[in-house]
């Protein structure tokens, strides 16, 4: 008999266990007649700043209206430069670009996969005005480091918390640091709606108030046509608002459940010849979006495991500067040897809430095998 698969993600196990909550959730928005901007909108904006530790959630269409609209709200625009990862997904970058700003690449540190701060540092410029971290598969970036460097430039940090929902570094949130952060609620994240939904948070009035009006076209508070810069229709609706707080107070069950799991892993793991995730400093932690390793000849590995119904992925097989979107930039690999190693050996491996000891088990005695076959050769 085949062996049951083992899915990367399993967003089937977390719908069906909220179903009836779901669809109650759902039908209640919908019957309230308000669609957006109402009272689902405001009490789960409220929730997550509470969650996070965050003075002001301002909730929108996905992670990268959120990433966009953090930009311009704080005031990052034409002629400017934002310092941020090559190794990441692509509304990082496009959501810089759309703003009228350009990026600039800094290499990564090959234990984190997060922005290396020498080579941020190395890049800046008197044209810099920010930098955009990505807490890359839940691991905080050296927020430390990346304020300090930010304080003595006088740069804005936005942080992109796509993947890092409860991630915290020195005991604060991610999204709590820079001055405003970025999240998004797509299924797939850790904390994911039904659909396409993302909210900025920050701790700075001003950055805030600006947020909520570019998601809504710009415009001043209580008036109806009066706009006070351009904006775009970029809101999170009632629904999705009404799902999400169904699934919020579960989040920090969720993120422990992911914490023990890649406790599992590292035991399981223990003695093959696969790099683990770093282990983070006292009072970090980590959320596990992925539990991703590092692993030599990766692509037969990967085919090794979904021949055995394994599902995994690599985030990313390939870097931001290398992509035909940013042909024209003619950047030189030989820039960034980290994101280019990492590239080519990163392996995430099925995470979830739901995932158990023996599907973990599963997963680390097929890894096992695959290098124990190597060594017989
Ligand atoms: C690192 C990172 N940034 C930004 C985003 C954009 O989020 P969304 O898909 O909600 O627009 C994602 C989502 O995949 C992501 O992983």
């Amino acid at each position: 008999m085949p062996d049951e698969p083992i899915p990367l993600f399993n967003l089937q196990a977390q719908y069906q266990s909220l179903k009836p909550r779901i669809h109650q959730a759902a039908l209640e928005a919908l019957d309230s007649n308000q669609w957006l901007l109402g009272p689902q909108t405001q009490q789960f904006e409220a929730e997550f700043a509470e969650l996070i530790g965050v003075k002001h959630c301002i909730s929108c269409s996905s992670g990268a209206s959120a990433l966009q609209i953090a930009l311009l709200a704080a005031g990052i625009g034409p002629g400017d430069e934002v310092i941020t990862t090559p190794f990441t997904f692509m509304a990082t970058t496009s959501s810089i670009s759309l703003t009228g700003a350009r990026f600039v690449f800094a290499d990564i540190d090959p234990r984190t996969y997060n922005l290396d701060v020498q080579d941020i540092e190395r890049k800046i410029t008197k044209n810099t005005k920010a930098i955009l971290p990505v807490h890359l598969y839940g691991y905080p970036a050296n927020m430390e480091a990346i304020m300090h460097l930010a304080n003595e430039h006088g740069l804005k940090v936005i942080e992109d918390c796509a993947q890092a929902h409860l991630a915290q570094a020195d005991g604060v949130c991610v999204g709590g640091i820079g001055t405003a952060g970025a999240f998004s609620f797509y299924p797939s994240k850790n904390l994911g709606a039904c659909g396409d939904a993302g909210c900025v948070t920050t701790n700075d009035d001003d950055v805030a108030a600006k947020a909520r009006s570019l998601r809504h076209c710009g415009r001043a508070p209580d008036k109806a046509y009066e706009y006070l810069w351009e904006g775009s229709t970029l809101r999170m609706d009632e629904v999705q608002a009404a799902i999400l707080r169904v699934k919020l107070p579960l989040l920090e069950e969720w993120t422990d459940a992911r914490r023990k799991a890649a406790a599992w892993y590292e035991e399981g793991l223990a003695g093959v010849p696969v790099t683990l995730p770093p282990t983070p400093p006292a009072g970090w932690s980590q959320s596990f979006y992925v539990y991703t390793i590092r692993a030599e000849r990766r692509d037969e590995l990967m085919d090794f495991l979904r021949k055995r119904s394994i599902g995994c992925a690599v985030y990313y097989p390939m870097p931001l500067y290398m992509q035909p979107a940013y042909a024209h930039l003619q950047l030189d690999p030989q820039d960034f040897p980290h994101t280019q190693k990492a590239c080519q050996e990163v392996l995430s491996l099925p995470m979830f809430p739901e995932i158990t000891p023996q599907q973990v088990q599963r997963v680390c005695d097929a890894i096992r095998e695959f290098y124990e076959a190597d060594a017989t050769v």
